[in-house]
């Protein structure tokens, strides 16, 4: 098995660059499901759930091709064929894969994905949207049978919970349907814009992308475009947070730091000095880390719960007492039991975990049970007195690239162990 190795203690300095935004990424690549012609996207980050959707595109008969943060995705000679339930259960968010396909085919068989590790990510609001423009849904031994032969026409949605997957799954089913479209509480997170702007290169007419009303007027076919995906910003919130419990300045580049606007007023009520440039992120930790308080989940522009984790490993060793409140997913706490045994003195109770700081956490065996909660244990290795190795690296590589890498640049002593 293998697992990441961490002496902790060592202070970091330098700069790291960010890879662009695995949820920005992904939906994309649905989206090309779309396109006519081929369609290039660049600062395509090289992660295991991108991987995973290029297996469905070529499984569907596009033709991809890497190089380097370069990929090219020609989805003309697509055919439709229903997803293996193997491709569809390699990752969760291949649900995003409906609305492109219904779009394309009128005709659809996916496996129900399942649910993760951080709850039960029930799909309802994605079937009942997808219903409203005309498709006709049935459920049979855990596949989704999805038609509409007269094609999705538009329809006016109102999202009863502002979904980031249901909001990409409406524009990318709504954007060749038929008529105006008409999103209610919509998420507005970046990466919503970011999938609107590839439509649109495509020759989509989206509008109101990152606002709560979008509206999508349906097109007769969409081309090929050229994209170039924003950066991670939950990247760039777990960097800063390895900066901030070591006690480290560090530089970011390749950040988009408006995007960070929900993130970075918690590090500095934590103490941290933040500097933005065009597209770089200066960071400055205290000796010290302050409380921030109360941090509660929300969706954008709210404090991203994929943020959550991290900025809990940063608050293990602040000077007082941090709360938080998990709005998003109802257990998305799998991280608190690998903490405390590294030392932390946390207690949850459902959506509330209570934070008291400690002066030192101390190197442990953990494992990662889910994609932030790994990236949380890594942070929390580095500050630790000792050895921590983390297991459960498969979760991890879903969405950071190269994080023992680039922390190892940045000064950490970080190894991954690869047992034969
Ligand atoms: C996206 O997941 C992200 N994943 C998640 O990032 C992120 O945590 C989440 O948005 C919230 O920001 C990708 O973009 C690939 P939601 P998604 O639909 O679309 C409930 C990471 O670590 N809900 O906004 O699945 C749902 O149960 C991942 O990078 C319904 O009830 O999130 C959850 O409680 C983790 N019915 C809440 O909404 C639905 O039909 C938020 O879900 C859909 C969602």
């Amino acid at each position: 098995m293998e697992y990441i190795e961490i002496c902790g203690g060592k202070k970091l300095s330098g700069s790291v660059a960010l890879h662009g935004a695995k949820n920005s990424a992904l939906p994309i690549l649905a989206a090309c499901v779309l396109a006519g012609e081929k369609c290039v996207l660049e600062n395509c980050p090289n992660l295991t759930d991108v991987t995973a959707s290029l297996k469905i595109l070529e499984y569907l008969g596009c033709r991809t091709h890497r190089e380097d943060d370069v990929v090219e995705v020609d989805a003309s000679s697509i055919s439709p064929r229903d997803i293996p339930d193997e491709l569809m259960h390699e990752m969760r968010s291949s649900i995003v894969f409906l609305g492109p396909m219904l779009a394309r085919f009128k005709k659809v068989c996916v496996a129900m994905p399942g649910g993760c590790e951080i709850g039960l990510r029930p799909i309802d609001l994605h079937l009942s949207a997808l219903k409203k423009m005309g498709a006709d849904i049935s459920s049979e031994g855990g596949r989704l049978i999805c038609t509409a032969q007269s094609g999705l026409h538009s329809a006016r949605i109102t999202l009863d919970f502002p979904s980031v997957g249901a909001t990409e799954n409406i524009m990318l089913a709504a954007v060749t349907a038929s008529g105006k479209s008409t999103v209610v509480n919509a998420a507005r997170e970046p990466e919503i814009k970011d999938l609107a702007d590839f439509l649109n290169s495509m020759g989509a007419d989206v509008r109101g992308a990152g606002e709560s009303v979008i509206e999508i007027y349906g097109v007769e076919r969409l081309g090929g475009a050229h994209h170039r995906i924003i950066p991670d910003r939950i990247a760039a919130a777990t960097y800063m947070a390895c900066a901030a419990v070591t006690g480290s300045n560090i530089t970011l580049e390749r950040v988009n730091c408006a995007d960070l606007d929900p993130i970075i007023p918690v590090f500095e009520k934590m103490g941290c000095d933040i500097g933005c440039g065009d597209d770089c992120l200066h960071f400055a930790a205290p000796k010290l880390l302050i409380s921030p308080g109360e941090i509660r989940t929300m969706p954008y522009p709210g404090f991203p719960t994929d943020a959550q984790a991290v900025v809990m490993a940063a608050c293990c060793v602040c000077y007082g007492t941090t709360v938080f409140t998990e709005n998003i997913f109802e257990s998305r706490y799998k991280h608190v039991g690998e903490l405390i045994r590294m030392g932390a003195k946390i207690k949850t109770e459902n959506r509330v975990a209570v934070v008291s700081g400690v002066s030192n956490l101390y190197g442990a065996d953990v494992v990662s049970r889910d994609l932030r909660g790994g990236a949380c244990l890594i942070t929390a290795g580095l500050k630790a007195k000792g050895i921590t190795r983390v297991t459960g690296l498969h979760h991890i590589d879903r969405g950071y690239e190269n994080i023992e890498e680039n922390l190892a640049s940045l000064g950490a002593q970080i190894k991954r162990v690869r047992n034969e």
